[in-house]
C-alpha cells in the first residue's frame, strides 16, 4: 500500500456466512479491480476466512483483520493477537471501530491495541467517531478525547503507519440515520487533522490520512472526495456487493 494515493478499506464485518461465499467475493472484488492508479484497495474479513484468503495472495487487494488483541500470547480466551495476525501474513487491522466499542472496548484498550500493531509493523485504520451530533459542538470534544487517549505514548516514529477513520455512530448500518453531509465530514476530518498536530507536530498531522466511513455508496462517495482532504473510504454493507464496491473503487480512483 502506498501511502499517497487514497484508501478504500472494506469492512465485510461478521459476512459473509461461508468460506465459499468469502473467497468468491474476494476473488469478484480482485478481478475487477485491475490496475488502479490512484486507489489501494483492502478489504478486512473475519479471522476465520483470513488465512484462506492470505493463500491466494492477490497482490493488488490487501487483507486486514477488524480487531487484535495487545501482544503475542497468553491467558486471553477467544482474543488473537497482534502476532497470530501477522503470522498470516496480513498487512492491517482496524482497531477501536465502534461496534467492538460497543462491545466494551474502552480507548485505554484501544491505545494498547495500536501500539501493539504499530510495533508489530501492520498498517492500522482506526475509528473514531461520534454517536450523536449535537447542535453545541461537543462531538468535537469527543472526538478529540478519543484521539488523545487513543494515540497516548504512540511512538511518532510509528505513525507513519497510521490511519484515521472518521466514522460517526449515527450514520452506519442499515438503520442509519442517514450519511454524514461531506461539508460535515471534510470539517471533521480537518479537526482530526489538527488535533493530531497538536500532540504530535504539524507534519505528522498534515501527512495522516483520513478516511470517512458510514453509508458509503456508489451514489454518494464522489462527493466526499471533491476538497481533496478525504483520503478514501471505510464501506460497510456496499463493500459486501463486488458491483458497488467495484464502482465505488472506479470513482475513487476517478476523482
Ligand atoms: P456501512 O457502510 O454499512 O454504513 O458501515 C460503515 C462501517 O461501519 C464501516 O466500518
Amino acid at each position: 500500500m502506498s501511502k499517497s494515493k487514497k484508501l478504500v478499506v472494506g469492512n465485510w464485518k461478521m459476512n459473509p456466512l461461508t468460506y465459499k461465499e468469502a473467497e468468491d467475493l474476494y476473488l469478484s472484488i480482485w478481478d475487477g479491480v485491475g490496475k488502479c492508479k490512484n486507489v489501494n484497495v483492502a478489504i478486512t474479513v473475519p479471522l476465520v476466512f483470513l488465512r484462506g484468503l492470505s493463500l491466494i495472495k492477490k497482490s493488488n487487494v490487501s487483507l486486514g483483520a477488524q480487531d487484535c488483541f495487545p501482544g503475542e500470547i497468553g491467558p486471553f480466551t477467544g482474543a488473537v493477537s497482534v502476532r497470530m495476525i501477522k503470522e498470516l501474513g496480513v498487512q492491517f487491522v482496524i482497531i477501536g471501530h465502534s461496534e467492538r466499542r460497543a462491545m466494551g472496548d474502552s480507548d485505554q484498550l484501544i491505545n494498547e491495541k495500536i501500539k501493539s500493531a504499530l510495533l508489530n509493523n501492520l498498517k492500522v485504520v482506526v475509528c473514531v467517531g461520534e454517536s450523536i451530533r449535537d447542535e453545541s459542538g461537543d462531538y468535537l470534544n469527543f472526538i478529540k478525547n478519543q484521539l488523545i487517549t487513543d494515540l497516548s505514548k504512540v511512538k511518532r516514529n510509528l505513525l507513519k503507519n497510521l490511519m484515521v477513520a472518521y466514522e460517526p455512530v449515527w450514520a452506519i448500518g442499515k438503520d442509519a440515520l442517514r450519511p454524514a453531509v461531506p461539508e460535515d465530514a471534510v470539517e471533521v476530518a480537518i479537526f482530526i487533522k489538527k488535533v493530531i498536530s497538536e500532540i504530535f507536530g504539524r507534519a505528522v498531522g498534515i501527512k495522516v490520512p483520513v478516511i470517512y466511513g458510514g453509508s458509503v455508496d456508489p451514489k454518494n462517495c464522489g462527493n466526499y472526495l471533491h476538497d481533496g482532504v478525504i483520503n478514501g473510504f471505510l464501506v460497510g454493507r456496499a463493500s459486501l456487493s463486488s458491483e458497488k464496491f467495484l464502482e465505488i473503487i472506479k470513482i475513487t480512483d476517478e476523482i
